[in-house]
């Protein structure tokens, strides 16, 4: 049996897993620095790093503990080597590196966006290539499409805002807290998504995605209406609602349009904005209708985590894609 590993520390939460066999999940230890960063209204880079410094030992040491494992009995260290945010990344490598070195260890730099699209092999039914893989997350907006392990083709990707990083935005805007999207996905629950008609820029004759002119549209009605949280609860359910309605309807008629063109039968939604129950439906509803399939992890596995980075790590160590000790971290690097 093959025991990995997997370290994710990419952006504001620290992350350790151990995975068997790219497949079974033995541990899955997120530490969150939500409340750090609660205050800003986003991340802070520089308390990032120094939060996955304190937090990584102990998380890494948990994720052993509760699959009874020891440094021993792992076949390799999985780490994200990126993208990313620089400090944060430096930590997970460094501490991977220095482990993998002390221990005698199979070292593995995985991409952060190759462990969401794997994410899926976590599930019980795993999809077939070819693949369309949409990754919605604080800091990526990507559609990609998967032929095999390894060969991957980005149809488009956001051109300014990620769509979490849209949530995150608005929520700011509307005086919620960090991070927005849980928030606005509960608001706009009970809200009108008709009721107020953001723009959607759909970019004719592009995959590519832009959620910043949706954003100003948001803020431009927030000033002409006056909106108050505390004095107008109905009208800050809408404006969610109708936010939320616009992001849902680009994510997934680019999809929708993309399965059509490139002939794909098989779709996973992964990333943070995957967790978002409208998103689901609609992309549930749309695969339904074009008779394809619909591969979506529990929110668990959606957010960021090691499993997924385990999870792609195995695939790397079963083709023999082992990294030396000049692994870098990579604060921009592509799949
Ligand atoms: O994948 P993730 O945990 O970290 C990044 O790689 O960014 O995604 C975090 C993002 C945040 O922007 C957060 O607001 C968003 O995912 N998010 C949601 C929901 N839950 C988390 N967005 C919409 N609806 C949700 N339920
Ligand atoms: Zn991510």
């Amino acid at each position: 049996m093959t025991y990995i590993l997997g370290i994710d520390s990419s952006c504001d939460d620290t992350s350790a897993s151990v995975v068997v066999d790219g497949s079974l999940v033995l541990s899955n230890v997120v530490s969150s620095q939500a409340e750090i960063h609660e205050k800003y209204g986003g991340i802070v880079p520089e308390l990032a790093s120094r939060r996955h410094i304190e937090m990584i030992w102990p998380v890494v040491e948990e994720a052993l503990k509760l699959a009874s494992v020891r440094l021993e009995t792992l076949s390799g260290i999985a780490v994200c080597q990126g993208p990313g945010l620089i400090g944060s990344l430096l930590v997970g490598c460094s501490f991977a590196k220095a482990v993998a070195y002390a221990k005698g260890l199979p070292l593995i730099g995985v991409n952060h966006l190759e462990g969401h699209i794997f994410s899926v092999f976590l599930l019980e039914q795993r999809p077939a290539f070819p693949f369309l893989s949409l990754i919605v997350s604080g800091g990526h907006t990507s559609l990609i499409r998967v032929d095999a392990f390894g060969s991957y083709r980005e149809l488009g990707r956001t051109r300014d805002d990620a769509a979490g990083e849209a949530y995150d935005k608005v929520a700011k805007l509307l005086g919620l807290g960090y991070p927005g999207g849980p928030l606005i996905d509960e608001l706009a629950e009970e809200g009108d998504p008709e009721s107020i008609p953001f723009p959607r820029a759909l970019i004719p004759g592009t995959y590519d995605f832009s959620f910043s002119g949706l954003k100003t549209a948001v803020r431009n009605y927030i000033e002409k209406v006056s909106l108050n949280i505390s004095s107008d609860q109905s009208l800050m359910q809408n404006v969610c609602a109708s936010f939320q309605a616009a992001v849902v309807d680009v994510l997934v008629k680019k999809t929708e349009v993309a399965v059509k063109k490139e002939g794909i039968k098989s779709v996973t939604l992964t990333g943070g904005v995957a967790a978002n129950r409208q998103l689901r439906a609609a992309m549930k509803e749309m695969a339904e209708r074009m008779g394809i399939e619909l591969y979506v992890p529990p929110v668990a596995l959606c957010t960021d985590n090691a499993a997924m980075i385990a999870a792609a790590g195995y695939l790397h160590f079963v083709k023999g894609d082992i990294a030396g000790l000049e692994l870098n971290p990579r604060a921009y690097l592509p799949v």
